[in-house]
C-alpha cells in the first residue's frame, strides 16, 4: 500500500527513520518492500512496532537509500509486507549483538523480550561513535547496554565479537540473537559455546515473496521467506554463510 511519513527523525547524520500509519501485525525481525518512486524498492526491517505506526530506520549508502533520505513529512512510500519470519523470542537470558545497521533490525526485538520480562543483554558495535543509533531507546528498556567502537572512541575499543566472546566466557545465556555484518555473525557462530543462536541474514531481495529465487542461499533456502532468520542448526549446514553473497545480477561477492 501507499502510505504517508507522518514523521522523520536524524538518529545520525547518515541515518533516519520514518514513522507512518500501517495497521498490521508484525513480528520483530520481519522486513518491508520499501518502493521509491522513480528510485528502486528495497528490503528493510521494521524498526518501530505499534499497532497501527511502523517505522523504518535506514542508512543512505545507494541510490535508493539516498532518495529516501531525502524525503519529508507528508511524502508518500510504498510498502509491502511484513515479509519474512522474523525472531522467535524465548524465555531466559538473551545476548543481543548487533553491528552497524544490525541493530536496527534487533531493537524492536529486545523491546519485545523486555515486556516479556526477559533478562537482556545487549552489545551495540559500530565503527565510530558518531554511527551509534538507538543507544537511549536500548537504554529505556532496562537492558544491560555494552557498547563497542572499532577505534575506541566510545565504550569497549574492538569489535562486537571480541566483548561477545569475553561475556560468554564469564556469564551464563539461554540464547544468542544477532544481526549484523556476515563476517561477524559467522564468528560469533564459532564462539557460541552450544548455546542457541539466531541470526538475520541480508541478501539481495527483488520479490521478496520466494518467487524470484534472488535470495537463495545454501540448498535452496530463500532468506525473503525461509529467513531472514535462522537458527544455528540450519546455519551450519549453509555453506555460503560468512563466505559470500550474491549481488544484483548474481554475480559472487566474498565477504572480507
Ligand atoms: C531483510 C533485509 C533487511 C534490511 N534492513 C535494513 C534496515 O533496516 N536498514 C538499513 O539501512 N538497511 C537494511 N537492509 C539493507 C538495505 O536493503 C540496503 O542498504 C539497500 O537496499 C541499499 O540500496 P541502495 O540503492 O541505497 O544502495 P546500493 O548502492 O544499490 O547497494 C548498497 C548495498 O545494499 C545492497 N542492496 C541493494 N539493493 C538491495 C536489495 N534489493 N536487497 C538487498 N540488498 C540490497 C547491495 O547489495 C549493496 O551491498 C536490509 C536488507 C535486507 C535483505
Ligand atoms: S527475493 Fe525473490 S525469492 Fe527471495
Amino acid at each position: 500500500m501507499v502510505t504517508t511519513i507522518q514523521e522523520v527523525y536524524l538518529e545520525n547524520k547518515d541515518t533516519k527513520t520514518f514513522l507512518f500509519r500501517y495497521p498490521v501485525k508484525i513480528k520483530p525481525g520481519q522486513f518491508f518492500m520499501i518502493w521509491i518512486p522513480d528510485v528502486d524498492e528495497i528490503p528493510l526491517s521494521c524498526s518501530y512496532i505499534d499497532d497501527t505506526i511502523k517505522g523504518i530506520t535506514f542508512r543512505r549508502i545507494g541510490d535508493a537509500t539516498k532518495k529516501l533520505f531525502e524525503l519529508e513529512i507528508g511524502d508518500k512510500i510504498g510498502v509491502r509486507g511484513p515479509y519474512g519470519n522474523g525472531f522467535n523470542i524465548e524465555d531466559g537470558k538473551i545476548l543481543f549483538i548487533g553491528g552497524g545497521t544490525g541493530i536496527i533490525t534487533l531493537t524492536p526485538a529486545v523491546e519485545e523480550a523486555r515486556n516479556k520480562g526477559i533478562d537482556t543483554t545487549v552489545i551495540i558495535g559500530v565503527k565510530t561513535e558518531e554511527e551509534l543509533i538507538f543507544e537511549e531507546r536500548l537504554k529505556e528498556t532496562g537492558s544491560k547496554i555494552y557498547i563497542t567502537t572499532d577505534d575506541g572512541s566510545k565504550g569497549y575499543k574492538g569489535f562486537a565479537s571480541d566483548l561477545a566472546y569475553k561475556l560468554l566466557s564469564r556469564e551464563k545465556f539461554s540464547s544468542i540473537i544477532t544481526c549484523g555484518p556476515e563476517l561477524m555473525m559467522k564468528k560469533i557462530m564459532d564462539i557460541r559455546n552450544d548455546i542457541p543462536m539466531q541470526a538475520s541474514l541480508e541478501r539481495y531481495m527483488k520479490c521478496g515473496i520466494g518467487l524470484c529465487g534472488h535470495c537463495v542461499i545454501g540448498k535452496g533456502l530463500r532468506v525473503c521467506i525461509d529467513g531472514p532468520v535462522f537458527n544455528h542448526q540450519k546455519l551450519e549446514h549453509i555453506k555460503d554463510f560468512g563466505l559470500y553473497r550474491r549481488d544484483a545480477s548474481g554475480r559472487k561477492i566474498f565477504f572480507k
